[in-house]
């Protein structure tokens, strides 16, 4: 269940692009701040990237697809990422992604329709010691059982509202 793609300030994004040397060598920096910028590389920006840098489409698209630091698709505003490596798997990594599956009521490699969170798993969070672990957003959570999910969901969501007002 993936919703369609957010509308993005295009403004913005010329701006981003703008800022750069018009040289090949800018795509990396360029993609790097559009991905920082948006959350995600918006499919539009290949061609004005391309054109702005006198490189091919499919050069901007193949740097895309090479580096898995990039994504085409927007992500939630809150990234949660269950480690389901050796370690955590054999601690019930399984149990901590099946209850923050019921709690987002999104599967991993998902994004809510509301764009409010994305479920991902990954390989090892480099946090063995504190299996079975989590990462939400740029925090770690480790020891965990699933009766923990819940709160650590409406902390992390709740922590990002508060620190808008
Ligand atoms: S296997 Fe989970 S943090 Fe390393």
């Amino acid at each position: 269940m993936n919703p369609s793609f957010p509308s993005i300030d295009h403004e913005k994004l010329k701006a981003l692009i703008s800022a750069r040397e018009p040289e090949k060598w800018a795509l990396i920096p360029l993609l790097q701040s559009i991905q920082e910028a948006f959350g995600y590389i918006p499919p539009s920006a290949v061609m004005p990237v391309a054109e702005h840098l006198k490189i091919f489409p499919s050069e901007v698209q193949g740097v895309i697809e090479f580096y898995a630091g990039f994504s085409m698709k927007p992500k939630g505003k809150h990234v949660f990422k269950v480690c389901c490596g050796t370690a955590c798997h054999v601690k019930g990594s399984r149990s901590i992604l099946n209850a923050i599956t019921k709690e987002l009521g999104i599967g991993a490699g998902e994004t809510s329709p509301d764009y409010s969170a994305s479920l991902e798993t990954v390989a090892c969070l480099g946090a063995c010691f504190l299996a079975p672990t989590l990462m939400a957003d740029k925090e770690y959570y480790g020891r965990l059982s699933p009766n923990r999910i819940s709160a650590i969901v409406d902390h992390v969501k709740g922590a990002k509202e508060e620190d808008k007002s």
